[in-house]
């Protein structure tokens, strides 16, 4: 068997993507509730002000897939599939409804109970982001986001307080959802709203700095709370950056390409600012403030583990001209790569890619990896209370089959958690019609449909899965 005895199979969600009940029991405002969703959320993705000015007809996050009540019934399904391990994160504006307040939301805090204690009752064991893409709204009207740095204050505090409640709960912890991101979709990562005027690359290196103290503070809180026994790792959005061709010049740029991702991982798992950064930095004009302690901190508090998002590896060229007519599938920008298909949204598929990073992420950290984000985005057709998914089926397979060769590559390997094990808001266009679930969800891209659950085709094969830990795809 190439897996270990205890591998960790399961599927991941996140809040702002599926509870809904946006403002129930005291939650506050997070920044996804203000975005709409198809062509009008790009739009406000990459320019805020827009949403921040604008009233839309429809707001996917406020009623999401309602898991806010029908957790009970989800995760009974997802025991049936036998879960091992079910990862979705905690709505900070739950639980500090405007992100400064002294005090928490009990209401917040008394969901999670619950939810830690259905998966419990099933022996499904928590994974838990402490922020995935839903920062408190007034963090940024009122403070400009993480390019703050009273922000990391605030985070420390949640992260203390969750971390304390749920000791008993939760060993898994993940401190920032894809944190990488906040290079591509700042708003998304760092509540960023960027000026014209503005050194982009400064406002961003900055609130990554704010963000990497914050996230060593929350790893020194939790090993003061609860010592060996919680497990703190940090979250890549990942897929190798390939050259485009064989000249120098091209190999060059995909190692550059390759740090920009890298930069935050080193930092988090290394302790330390990698050597690079200074000419980098130097270049882009950007000059990090940092306070006394910083370093200290950042090289106490590394993380347990790395684990990772992977929906494609990404090509670069060194020529510009090859940028024209480049895919823009994902947040990522990447040429199109001629020896792979793509998926109906236009991310392309490469599963031996997902061999090549974890071969990568583990040469580099020598840390066990956790795939936390993987699967199929495509519009499923419900036809007598089911979906003939075979395409996902076929998908995730040939991911799977390339996990295992990693593994058998030496690399250590905790668990895998697919994305949107249940039908949720895509985080990118907002829509219900791009699902990744093996259980479907009567929901339309308006917000219409019963909410009724269905069990797609994969449903039975993913159970088969775990049942034999891998052996039988
Ligand atoms: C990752 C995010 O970037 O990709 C998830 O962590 C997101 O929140 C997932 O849902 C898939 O992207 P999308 O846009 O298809 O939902």
């Amino acid at each position: 068997m190439a897996l270990p005895k205890d591998f960790l199979w399961g599927g991941a969600i996140a809040a702002n993507q599926a509870e809904g009940a946006y403002k129930e029991d005291g939650k506050g405002l997070a920044l996804v509730d203000i975005l709409p969703s198809g062509e009008k959320r790009r739009e406000a993705l990459w320019n805020p002000k827009v949403a921040l000015n604008t009233t839309y007809d429809h707001y996917p996050s406020h009623e999401a897939i309602d898991f806010y009540h029908t957790y009970k019934e989800d995760i009974k399904l997802m025991a049936e599939m036998g879960f091992k391990v079910f990862r979705t994160s905690i709505s900070w504006p739950r639980i500090f409804p405007n992100g400064d307040e002294k005090e928490p939301n009990e209401a917040g805090l008394a969901f999670y109970d619950d939810l830690f204690d259905e998966c419990q009752k099933y022996g499904i064991e928590p994974l838990v982001t402490l922020n995935h893409f839903d920062t408190p709204l007034y963090l940024t009207t009122e403070y400009g986001g993480w390019r703050n740095r009273k922000l990391i204050e605030f985070y420390e505090r949640y992260a203390k307080v969750v971390l304390e409640r749920y000791k008993d709960k939760v060993k898994y912890w993940l401190t920032f959802n894809e944190i990488n991101m906040l290079l591509h979709i700042p708003f998304f990562g760092g509540g960023l709203v960027i000026e014209e005027d503005e050194n982009e690359d400064q406002v961003k290196f900055q609130a990554a700095h704010h963000q990497l103290v914050a996230s060593s503070l929350a790893t020194k809180a939790a090993k003061e709370i609860n010592g060996e026994n919680f497990m703190i790792g940090c979250m890549l959005a990942a897929g190798e950056v390939y050259p485009y061709s064989c000249h120098p010049e091209d190999m060059m740029k995909a190692v550059e390409e390759n740090r920009k991702q890298y930069f935050f991982i080193d930092v988090q798992s290394r302790g330390e600012y990698p050597s690079y950064t200074d000419r980098m930095f130097k270049e882009l004009g950007v000059e990090i403030e940092m306070e006394q302690g910083d370093e200290e901190i950042l090289k106490q508090y590394p993380v347990d583990f790395i684990s990772f998002s992977y929906y494609s590896s990404r090509l670069t060229s060194a020529d510009p001209e090859m940028y024209k007519g480049a895919t823009s599938g994902n947040a990522f920008k990447s040429l199109k790569n001629p020896h792979l298909k793509a998926s109906e949204w236009g991310w392309q598929i490469d599963p031996l890619g997902l061999r090549v990073t974890m071969n990568n992420l583990y040469d580099r950290y020598q840390k066990p990896l956790f795939i936390v984000e993987n699967g199929l985005g495509a519009k499923d057709e419900l036809k007598d209370g089911t979906v003939e998914d075979d395409y996902r089926i076929e998908y995730m397979r040939e991911h799977l089959k390339e996990m295992i060769e990693a593994v058998k590559d030496g690399v250590d390997l905790l668990g895998y958690t697919s994305w949107g094990c249940i039908d949720i808001v895509s985080a990118g266009t907002g829509e219900m019609k791009k699902r990744y679930g093996f259980i479907y969800v009567d929901r339309d891209n308006h917000g219409n449909g019963t909410g009724k659950r269905y069990k797609k085709k994969s449903f039975d094969w993913y159970k088969k899965v775990i049942e034999t830990n891998g052996e039988k795809l």
